[in-house]
């Protein structure tokens, strides 16, 4: 089987990151966090005093002399940038802000995607890529593409925690400001902003618990695995 790509996109809270890794590991596919490349590249260009909003071209030269690497085993990915692990540390809320500006350089979203689809292409069976901008832009032939919403109040609530098993306590009020922030520079930006594939289904998580929505769309993703199997059996006869 060539390998094939389903996309979860959606605002922050919305599930993607419960979701995509847990529904890679039950195809057996990989799972791709495009967030957490634009994180890395926030957290270089804090830790080098870089200007976050001017300087793509330089992040990125900074990147490739530092190197960035993404180890993946079965359960898990750890990102090092120059040998340091950073996985943890790119989760702290300074650096969800930061990656939300570096996000609008041209320059770091072609070198984002670059690596994602390189990093698809090693992954021999499928990937479950989750962001932004996965479907709209990435991974356009993704066999299916999901756009996860839910209230702002459920995905602040759900933020807080993630934030407080972490170790960051913040007050739900704190929580929910960063997030429509965070929302309206997504939304807002001139190259690819989050918007649902035209093609996506959408589903809403506010009411949902992760055991529903994983049911939900596992079942999607084995239909559209079938379908695509058919229609390549179909091209090649
Ligand atoms: O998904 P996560 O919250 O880790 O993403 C951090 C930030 O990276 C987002 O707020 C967004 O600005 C940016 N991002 C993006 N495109 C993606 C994934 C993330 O612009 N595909």
């Amino acid at each position: 089987m060539s390998r094939v790509v389903v996309t979860i996109d959606g605002p922050a809270g919305s599930g993607k990151s419960t979701l995509a890794p847990e529904l890679a590991s039950r195809m057996g596919w990989s799972h791709l966090d495009s967030g957490a490349l634009y994180r890395v590249l926030a957290w270089l260009a804090s830790r080098r005093g870089l200007d976050l909003t001017t300087t793509g071209t330089s992040i990125i030269h900074l990147a490739d002399e530092v190197g960035i690497d993404l180890q993946r085993t079965a359960t898990s990915q750890k990102f090092l940038v120059g040998g340091e692990d950073v996985t943890e540390g790119i989760r702290a809320p300074e650096v969800s802000h930061a990656a939300s500006h570096v996000a609008k350089l041209p320059e770091i979203r072609d070198w984002v995607v670059r690596r994602l689809r390189g990093l698809a292409d090693q992954s021999p069976d499928g990937v479950v890529a989750d962001g932004r901008d996965m479907g709209t832009v990435v991974f356009p032939d993704a066999i299916l593409k999901i756009f996860l919403e839910a209230s702002a109040d459920e995905r602040a609530r759900r933020r807080q925690k993630e934030l407080a098993e972490r170790g960051y306590e913040q007050t739900l009020d704190t929580v929910r400001m960063e997030l429509l922030s965070r929302d309206d520079v997504d939304r807002n930006r001139a190259h690819s902003p989050m918007v649902p594939a035209k093609d996506a289904i959408h589903i809403d998580t506010t009411d949902c618990s992760v055991a529903e929505v994983t049911a939900r769309v596992e079942k999607l993703i084995r239909r559209a695995v079938d379908d695509n199997n058919t229609q390549t059996n179909e091209n090649a006869s």
